[in-house]
């Protein structure tokens, strides 16, 4: 797999910051592209992969702990694009998210996405917001989750230590209202600033998702 974590551990600003800088994310920066300034979003697909890895992250997080997964088990990997990218501001971005959920008006997409049949298991990678699903997730699953009928779903995310919130609940949701119907495996919550150090806890997950 072409991954380079280092590089990913680099544009994941907030592995840099101890829990007192940190804040549980709170002021947590972008580049301001969804990690994107510096190149082309992640798109790895491959005609033999069993399995998939379809990610969004802004700040770089969870991105760094998508490609590790993806890594871990030699799946291909699909990075969700909004058509405008998030703010480098935390605050604004926030202020974004709110309006979005609260008027359920999620980002237009940006992205090819392509045909996933081939695909057994569905990795689902996302920063919590606000307790819940982040909203190019929800857009990505809003347009394509007919696409996922009958594959085992994993979902993973990176959070600021408050836990997944009801983000697993909303997949379920999202999927269940479009008539689909899915395996939903055991999710992996971890600290958006911790990835790097979660290698042993990925190991351990994965063991169990593919038991
Ligand atoms: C708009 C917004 C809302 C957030 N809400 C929460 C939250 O409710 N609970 C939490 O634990 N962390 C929250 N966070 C922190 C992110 O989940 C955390 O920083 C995550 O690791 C970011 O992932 P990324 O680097 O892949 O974008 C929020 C971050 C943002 C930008």
């Amino acid at each position: 797999m072409n991954f380079d974590l280092q590089a990913d551990a680099a544009k994941a600003v907030q592995l840099q910051r101890d829990d007192a800088v940190w804040q549980h994310g709170r002021g947590s920066v972008s580049d301001g592209q969804d990690t994107n300034a510096d190149g082309q979003p992640t798109c790895v697909l491959t005609d033999t992969a069993n399995a998939i890895v379809i990610y969004f992250s802004r700040s770089g997080s969870t991105e760094l702990l998508a490609h590790m997964i993806a890594m871990q088990v030699a799946a291909d990997s699909l990075e969700i694009v909004v058509q405008k990218p998030y703010s480098q501001n935390y605050q604004q971005t926030l202020n974004r998210a709110n309006y979005e959920r609260l008027n359920q008006r999620y980002p237009a997409l940006n992205m090819q996405v392509p045909n996933l049949d081939q695909y057994q298991t569905v990795y689902l990678g996302y920063p919590v917001w606000a307790m819940t699903l982040s909203h190019p997730m929800t857009a990505f699953l809003k347009s394509y989750g007919s696409q996922l009928n009958n594959k085992k779903i994993v979902p993973f995310m990176t959070q600021g230590g408050y836990g997944a919130g009801d983000s697993v609940q909303q997949i379920q949701a999202l999927l269940h209202n479009q008539g689909i119907h899915n395996e939903m495996a055991p999710s992996l919550v971890i600290d958006g600033n911790k990835v790097n150090r979660a290698s042993s806890q990925i190991r351990q997950w994965l063991n169990l998702v593919n038991r």
